[in-house]
């Protein structure tokens, strides 16, 4: 950006646009609101169901007779989507995680379910093994590897199986090479051009993802493992607009960077660059911390969690995926 000549001081005085608050409301730069959130949402077995993610303070999961009404309080608030998550039973995982293309699985019976009461609200499906494979890797391993294009063929029937259900954004969240143009090509073979792709582009192997494997007991099943092999090297960025370039290329409707707050540059980048819908994923870690901070009396809740999601909004974000939807849609009616 260049600058016309600026002012200087004392015939500009900047502090003159913030005395106010009209006219900090004038000049403000950019807004936060309901239509930019995303909320993630755990499922789980059973009936009557709602239990509490202890590293994820006043986050849940329900079963999918409570979804509706768990859900419902959002919906009117105008929450725009969620994004489904499975809290996989232990004996239903096993080492190629086919669970996922169970028909009747979770993640099918919470889309169903949430189409036929609320048809406005959009549903996005988290695509990639490790909620079901008892691994807790995102694709199948072959000598010792998580194999690439063994994983597409089972991500394609995933997505698939929740294109059935009724889905209407996949979201493929396991890193693997190739899997837009795989999953664009399935999906567009089965007739449903209209499912939407919204890449989990630059997702970083991160300490952040925490809370979330202990709420979907992936965790347990890691143990102590990694996904380096094909998660991003937090030190890159080039390598960043390089994933987003080739899923754009491949098909892409529109790209996340996650984590959030602690890759804001890699939003801005990815942003400035291709100019399409860039969302983030303001992950369980970074909402616990703020959770944590906000139990001790350290800061107030609401403003940290305002502050921290109009960051991506600064940072050229079209929206973000956050556990503080419903609480900041609420602040922000
Ligand atoms: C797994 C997946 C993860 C998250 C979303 N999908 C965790 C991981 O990659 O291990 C993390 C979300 C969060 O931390 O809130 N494919």
């Amino acid at each position: 950006m260049t600058f016309a000549p600026v002012g200087s001081f004392p015939a500009t005085r900047m502090r003159r646009n913030r005395a106010n608050g009209w006219t900090r409301r004038l000049v403000a730069e950019n807004r936060l609101s309901v239509d930019d959130l995303i909320w993630p949402v755990f499922v789980m077995e059973g009936q009557g169901q709602i239990t509490d993610i202890a590293a994820m303070p006043g986050v849940q999961r329900v079963s999918v007779d409570r979804l509706l009404a768990h859900v419902e309080p959002a919906v009117k608030l105008g929450i725009p989507a969620i994004a489904l998550f499975p809290a996989t039973p232990v004996a239903l995982k096993n080492s190629e995680g086919t669970e996922s293309q169970n028909p009747d699985n979770l993640i099918c019976q919470a889309t169903r379910a949430l189409k036929q009461e609320f048809p406005e609200l959009g549903l996005l499906g988290d695509v990639a093994l490790d909620p079901y494979t008892d691994h807790g890797h995102d694709g199948v391993i072959r000598d010792g590897y998580v194999h690439n294009d063994e994983t597409l063929r089972l991500l394609c029937a995933q997505a698939l199986n929740q294109a059935r259900a009724g889905i209407d954004v996949i979201s493929p969240s396991d890193m693997m090479d190739g899997r837009i143009a795989a999953l664009r090509a399935a999906l567009d073979a089965e007739g449903f051009i209209h499912v939407s792709l919204m890449s989990y582009a630059a997702k970083y192997a991160s300490a952040f993802y925490g809370p979330f494997r202990d709420a979907v007991g992936s965790a347990g099943a890691l143990k102590g493992g990694d996904k380096k092999t094909y998660q991003m090297d937090p030190a890159n960025s080039d390598e960043a607009l390089r994933e987003v370039a080739m899923d754009i290329a491949e098909g892409a409707d529109s790209v996340m960077v996650k984590p959030g707050l602690p890759y804001l540059d890699i939003i801005r980048r990815v942003h400035d660059t291709f100019h399409v819908p860039t969302f983030a994923y303001q992950v369980s870690g970074e909402y616990s911390m703020i959770m944590a901070t906000v139990e001790r009396g350290w800061i107030d809740h609401d403003r940290a969690m305002l502050e921290s999601l109009m960051a991506f909004k600064r940072a050229g974000c079209s929206g973000v995926l956050t556990y503080f939807a419903p609480k900041a849609a609420k602040l922000l009616a």
